[in-house]
């Protein structure tokens, strides 16, 4: 697992290396068979609620150790996690050495209860596991000098950045218009600017943060469209679109091979006034209503009555290289989808080999003037702002 682990990039130093090859992970996870257990892209799920989704899990270590890696855990540091599973508590307790102090906190008893003995046999006895609502942080054994989020956060409450020491890291996986990513969060000058953010996938936080997304259902239970709770949308004209025909758009874009492009999903997100994730059941899919997307569901502009998204189409026989395809639906499906199209020849021509997104998170209570330009994600507690600086040579 470690020698994957390297050999993917997600351990990059000998510290964090180190770490994963101290613990032993089937301590937390007895029961489960070693392949899986050791398996760098596995979770352990070990608590799912009444409906089946899990609730709690000992996370994939490779999510685990890009999270380490981006939280940059020196020895002698207080760092505080957020869920707790007692795997990654220990590895932050072999970070921090003696001289450092871990506090593992979760909503529910029954991870405490595990998280506490698992630790305790494995040698870690030292850990604080505590049963607490994150949103209120843990103010007796603040300031941390490290905040690692292990649940898909909706927000940033106000007390994980009182809790932060001055030169302090939060690292959290929050999420943007249905899209996760873990972004290392540092202060300057009175708010939150990221200096890194990668793609990942949590269990929702639950207590008082809880996610506020729903589910527009389209079409029977076949098809929905996934939103944050903010946005409005024109359900009924969405229905209607879905019975009209679609347009296809050729965006003249590939990609292929192991390239990564989260980043135009992020980009799509914040270039898009009104966004959603559309997800249908294969059924929907073989009836040809709507095109194979990704798991998560595809990246849709909305407008009104209208929507559009992307798909992609083989573009080798091997199947290793893709162009983006976009279908629109509803009476401005040729606008919208040509829209769309062009977004996604900006993101190739201007973001595609560039530094990324800048995302910057300030309080509720600041004046919109303060805040420079770029999408802003209005949330309960922030104001989370999203810009893309541009490549200077192209
Ligand atoms: C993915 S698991 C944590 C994995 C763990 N860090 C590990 O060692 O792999 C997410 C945990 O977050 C917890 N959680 C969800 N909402 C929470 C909240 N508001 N406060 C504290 N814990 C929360 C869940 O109960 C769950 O156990």
């Amino acid at each position: 697992m470690v020698g994957q682990l390297r050999t993917h990039g997600e351990l990059r130093t000998d510290t964090v290396t180190r770490a994963f090859a101290t613990v032993p992970r089937e301590a937390f996870a007895p029961g489960a068979p070693l392949e899986q257990v050791y398996n760098r892209d596995d979770v352990v799920i070990t608590k799912r609620d009444e409906n089946g989704l899990a609730v709690s899990s000992v996370s994939a270590p490779r999510i685990q150790a890009i999270m380490l890696e981006q939280a940059d855990i020196r020895p002698g540091m207080r760092v505080l996690e957020i869920g707790s599973g007692g795997y990654n508590a220990a590895l932050i307790a072999e970070l921090v050495g003696p001289e450092g102090e871990v506090t593992t906190v979760d909503i529910d008893p029954f991870v405490v209860d595990r998280a506490t003995q698992y630790l305790a046999e494995a040698g870690y006895p030292q850990v604080r596991v505590l049963l607490v609502d994150a949103e209120g942080g843990v103010p007796e054994h603040a300031p941390f000098d490290r905040i690692i989020v292990t649940a898909g956060a909706w927000d940033i409450p106000p007390a994980w950045t009182e809790q932060l020491a001055e030169d302090g890291v939060l690292v959290v996986p929050l999420r943007l218009r249905g899209l996760t990513r873990s972004i290392a969060l540092v202060r300057e000058r009175g708010h939150l600017v990221s200096c890194g953010y990668e793609l990942c996938g949590f269990v929702p936080i639950q207590g008082a943060g809880a996610n506020a997304e729903r589910l527009v259902l389209l079409q029977s239970e076949d098809i929905a469209l996934r939103v944050d709770g903010d946005q409005i949308v024109d359900a009924d004209g969405l229905r209607n679109a879905l019975t009209l025909p679609r347009v296809a758009r050729q965006s003249g874009v590939e990609v292929g091979g192991f390239e990564p492009f989260d980043d135009l999903d992020l980009f799509l997100a914040t270039a898009l006034d009104a966004f959603g994730l559309l997800v249908a059941k294969p059924a929907a899919i073989e009836a040809g209503l709507v095109e194979r997307s990704t798991r998560m569901g595809a990246k849709t502009a909305l407008e009104g009555g209208s929507f559009a998204y992307r798909a992609s189409q083989a573009t080798s026989e091997d199947r290793t290289s893709f162009e983006f395809v976009v279908y629109g639906h509803g009476p401005d499906a040729d606008r919208i989808a040509n829209e769309y199209v062009e977004l996604i020849r900006e993101w190739d021509r201007l973001h595609r080999h560039g530094p990324g997104a800048r995302i910057e998170v300030f309080p509720t209570a600041t004046p919109h003037a303060e805040i420079p330009d770029g999408r802003l994600i209005e949330k309960r507690h922030t104001r989370v702002l999203i810009s893309w600086p541009h490549l200077t040579s192209s």
